[in-house]
């Protein structure tokens, strides 16, 4: 096993125990919600925002009790917007992780439930007081996490995806919906670890922040190419479900080698960015080539 591998292991080992603790145990009222809850979380997923967090938090020297914190809450919003997402009045998917999606499993109004209540666990999560040692600090955490979820983030994103179904977006309106619907939260999720360190060092947060926006765009390619290119078994989620909905995607837009040769690009400029960091930003190099290397 590779240094990265060992270390990408233990940190999904990490987030599953976080958020297992985090969220409502499955016996207590009102059950069927909590189950349906750590069923849509627990046991599945790449938890690539949350190594995110982990690989900036540890550049940031900061505590790894709060990149925890910092962590857990960026996946489940991710995970309550992957409960939504399957939906059948939205991608109406019945495949998730390999498992029956949410809805599938349990019913639709439950699933519905199941985003709601993730959504605020998250910022549950974010905000208990005395979390974190200084409260503005905290309050910078919260603000940046709504930002990425709602309506001009994640949400929005998704708005957009919805609306453009049938349509032939330009490149620059796909680009848009993508980083508003995934590149926000993966974002999100690295700045998150870099504020949960006591101090920040603007040019480094500003660096970062940059890699991030690159490798959440890059995510969301390569999550097109996926659809197109990978089979159901290996993705865990119904493939080919973009050219069956008629989504615009990179590959649609752009044909498979010019969508892949972006990939490429993204990844080159996320790790440009990252130069000045140095060994200590090695993580994330590494990260970003988990991000675009993935086969599922
Ligand atoms: C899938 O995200 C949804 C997108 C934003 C493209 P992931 O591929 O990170 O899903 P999990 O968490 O590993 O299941
Ligand atoms: C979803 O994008 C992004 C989210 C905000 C959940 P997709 O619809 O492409 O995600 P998958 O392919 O179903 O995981
Ligand atoms: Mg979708
Ligand atoms: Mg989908
Ligand atoms: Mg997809």
């Amino acid at each position: 096993m590779s240094d990265f591998q060992a270390w990408a292991t233990a940190a999904q080992a990490r987030t599953e125990n976080v958020l297992s603790a985090l969220l409502p145990p499955p016996d207590i009222a009102p059950q069927r919600l909590h189950q349906a809850m750590r069923y849509a979380v627990l046991g599945g997923g790449k938890r690539v925002r949350a190594l995110l967090a982990y690989a900036a938090g540890e550049l940031c020297n900061a505590n790894a009790e709060q990149v925890d914190l910092a962590a857990a809450s960026v996946e489940l919003i991710h995970a309550y917007s992957l409960v939504h997402d399957d939906l059948p009045c939205m991608d109406d998917d019945d495949l998730r992780r390999g498992k029956p999606s949410c809805h599938k499993q349990f019913d639709e109004a439950t699933a519905l439930l199941v985003g709601d209540a993730l959504q605020t666990l998250a910022f549950q999560v974010l905000a208990k007081p005395e979390a974190f040692p200084d409260a503005r600090q905290q309050v910078t955490m919260i603000h940046l996490l709504t930002q990425a979820s709602g309506s001009r983030g994640m949400a929005g994103g998704q708005a957009i995806d919805l609306a453009s179904v049938g349509l032939s977006l330009t490149q620059q309106e796909l680009e848009f919906m993508h980083i508003h619907k995934t590149g926000a939260l993966i974002r999100a999720a690295a700045l998150l670890g870099a504020h949960s360190a006591p101090l920040q060092d603007e040019t480094r947060t500003r660096a970062l922040d940059h890699y991030a926006k690159c490798i959440g765009l890059a995510f969301q390619v390569v999550d097109d190419i996926l659809d197109d290119q990978a089979d159901t078994a290996t993705l865990g989620k119904t493939a080919g479900k973009d050219a069956e909905q008629n989504k615009p995607t990179y590959v649609t837009i752009l044909g498979l080698e010019r969508a892949k040769a972006l990939a490429d690009e993204l990844h080159a400029d996320a790790i440009a960015s990252i130069t000045p960091f140095g060994e200590q930003g090695q993580r994330l190099v590494q990260l970003a080539d988990f991000i675009t290397g993935r086969a599922y």
